[in-house]
C-alpha cells in the first residue's frame, strides 16, 4: 500500500496536480463537516457503489472511524465483544470510549502459523454470557486476508439485538468482484470501515465509514466523527476517495477479475519452488480468503520473512506490505500488472533454488494467541498513573502501554493486562529476530500501572 501503486493505478483523465487540488471550505468546495454540495453528492454516490445506506469519508485513516465507531456506540463502562486480533485503533478506542472489552481468541491457523478467523460459535457464547454487552466489532478480512463467517456473525449477534461493527480496514475492494468473500455491508453489517487507502488508488489516510440503516444513532457518530477529525480535511484525500469510488464502480470487476487471473498464474509458477507455499483457500482451516492478498511462506528454505522481505527489496527491488517470521504479505491491488507477478514469481522462484537444502526454521519462535490475564478495567486506568519499567523486569505487572509487534501490528499486551514471562519472552523474539515492536521506549521500558 498505499493501492495506486505509485500512481499506477489511476488512469490519466485522474493524474490531477495535487497543488491545484489542495483547497480548502471556500464558497462552492462544501465542508466534510456540514456536506450540503459536491462532498455530500460523492458521500452518497459511494454509499450507492459500496452497497451502503450512508458513507462518511475519512481523512485519518480507518483509524478514526474506528474511534468514532466505538465512541458513537459505547457509553463509559459498557461491554464490548471484540477479537483480540484486533488492530490497535480498537484497543486504543475503547480507552477512549472507557469501554470493557470482553475478548475473543481467534482461531490458529497451525500450517501457516498466523491468526485466522474469529469464530461465530466463540461470539455467541460471548453474548450469551454477556447479555449486557452493548454489541460485537471483529477485523475481517484480517491481515492476511481470511475472512470470518459474517453473515452467520451478523445474524446472531443481531438475534441478541445487538450491533456488528466491521474493522474492513483490508476489504475496501471486497464489494467489487463476486469471487471474493463477500463485503460487511452485503453482510448485512451495521458499521464497516475501509481503509481505501489499503487496497484501492486512493491516497494514504483516505477511508470509508459505511452504514446499514436501523441501528445506529448517525447524530452521535456525526458528532464523534467530528471531534475526531481535523477541522482542515485534506481535498487531496477526499478527491481521491471519490475517484477510487469512480474507478471500482465503472470497472472494478474487470479490473479484479484480471488481477485474479494474475493470481492465478502467480500461484501457478510457484507450483515447483520447492519449500515455497502460498495460502489458499484449501490450506486454511476455517473462514474463506481474500485471493488477492498473497501469503507466501518461506519456513522450508530456511528463511524467515524478515530475511526474504529483505533480500526482496536489496537485490530485486521488490518491496513486500510485511514479513512475519514465517511469512511475507503482498497486497495486491487493481494497481498491480501481470509484470509485477512475474518479478516477484521470477524472484522467490530464485530464492527456492539458492537456500534448496537447507533446514527449515524451528518451530520454536510462533505461539499461538494468549489473551493475557486482565489486572485493570480500560476504564479504570485511562485515567490513573503509570511508572515507567524495564519491560524484561515487568513480569506480573499491569502494562499502561500497547506493546505491539510489527508485523503483524496486533498487540501482544494491551493496557490493563498481566504482562507474563511467555509474553516478554515472545516479543523480544521478534525484536531479535528483525522485526518491530510499538510501545516501548528506546530504552526498553513500558508504562505500567500505578
Ligand atoms: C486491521 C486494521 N485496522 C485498522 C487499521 C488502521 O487503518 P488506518 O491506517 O487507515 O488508520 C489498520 C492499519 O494497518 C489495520 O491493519
Amino acid at each position: 500500500m498505499p493501492g495506486h501503486k505509485l500512481g499506477r493505478g489511476i488512469p490519466a483523465e485522474f493524474q490531477l496536480n495535487p497543488t491545484m487540488l489542495d483547497l480548502t471550505e471556500i464558497p462552492g468546495m462544501d465542508d466534510l463537516h456540514f456536506p450540503k454540495e459536491a462532498i455530500r453528492d460523492a458521500q452518497e454516490l459511494a454509499a450507492k457503489a459500496f452497497g451502503a445506506q450512508k458513507t462518511y469519508f475519512l481523512v485519518n485513516g480507518s483509524t478514526c472511524g474506528i474511534h468514532a465507531s466505538i465512541l458513537a456506540v459505547c457509553r463509559p463502562g459498557d461491554k464490548l465483544i471484540v477479537s483480540r486480533d484486533s488492530h490497535k485503533s480498537v484497543i486504543t478506542g475503547m480507552m477512549l470510549a472507557g469501554v470493557s472489552p470482553i475478548y475473543i481468541k481467534p482461531h490458529f491457523e497451525k500450517q501457516f502459523e498466523i491468526s485466522g478467523i474469529a469464530e461465530t460459535d466463540e461470539i455467541e457464547k460471548a453474548l450469551r454470557e454477556n447479555s449486557d454487552a452493548v454489541g460485537v466489532l471483529i477485523t475481517r478480512p484480517n491481515y492476511y486476508g481470511i475472512c470470518a463467517d459474517l453473515q452467520s456473525i451478523v445474524d446472531i449477534t443481531h438475534s441478541y439485538g445487538k450491533i456488528v461493527i466491521v474493522d474492513e480496514a483490508h476489504g475496501a475492494h471486497l464489494h467489487f468482484n463476486k469471487s471474493l468473500p463477500e463485503s460487511a455491508m452485503k453482510a448485512g453489517a451495521d458499521i464497516s470501515i475501509q481503509s481505501a487507502h489499503k487496497t484501492l488508488p486512493a491516497f494514504t489516510q483516505g477511508a470509508y465509514l459505511h452504514i446499514n440503516p436501523g441501528r445506529i444513532d448517525l447524530d452521535r457518530l456525526e458528532f464523534y466523527l467530528s471531534s475526531i477529525q481535523t477541522s482542515s480535511p485534506s481535498y487531496i484525500i477526499m478527491t481521491y476517495l471519490d475517484i477510487a469510488r469512480a474507478i471500482m464502480e465503472k470497472d472494478g470487476k474487470r479490473l479484479l477479475d484480471t488481477l485474479l487471473e494474475s493470481i492465478d498464474w502467480f500461484k501457478d509458477s510457484m507450483r515447483n519452488a520447492e519449500g515455497i507455499s502460498v495460502l489458499s483457500e484449501k490450506l486454511i482451516m476455517m473462514g474463506k480468503l481474500d485471493k488477492t492478498r498473497l501469503v507466501i511462506n518461506t519456513k522450508n528454505i530456511g528463511k524467515t520473512g524478515f530475511e526474504v522481505e529483505r533480500i526482496l527489496r536489496q537485490e530485486h527491488n521488490i518491496q513486500v506490505e510485511m514479513s512475519d517470521i514465517n511469512n511475507i504479505v503482498c497486497i495486491a491491488t487493481v494497481a498491480d500488472t501481470k509484470k509485477d507477478f512475474e518479478s516477484l514469481s521470477f524472484a522467490v522462484n530464485k530464492l527456492a533454488s539458492r537456500f534448496k537444502g537447507l533446514p527449515p526454521l524451528a518451530d520454536i519462535m510462533v505461539r499461538d494467541m494468549v489473551i493475557p490475564k486482565q489486572g485493570a478495567a480500560l476504564n479504570e486506568i485511562r485515567h490513573g498513573k503509570a511508572f515507567k519499567l524495564k519491560f524484561k523486569e515487568s513480569c506480573g505487572r499491569t502494562s499502561m502501554s500497547i506493546i505491539t509487534p510489527y508485523p503483524p501490528g496486533i498487540p501482544a499486551i494491551c493496557p490493563g493486562e498481566v504482562i507474563s514471562q511467555d509474553a516478554i519472552e515472545y516479543v523480544n523474539s521478534i525484536i531479535a529476530l528483525g522485526g518491530k515492536v510499538t510501545g516501548l521506549s528506546g530504552d526498553g521500558e513500558i508504562s505500567i500501572v500505578l
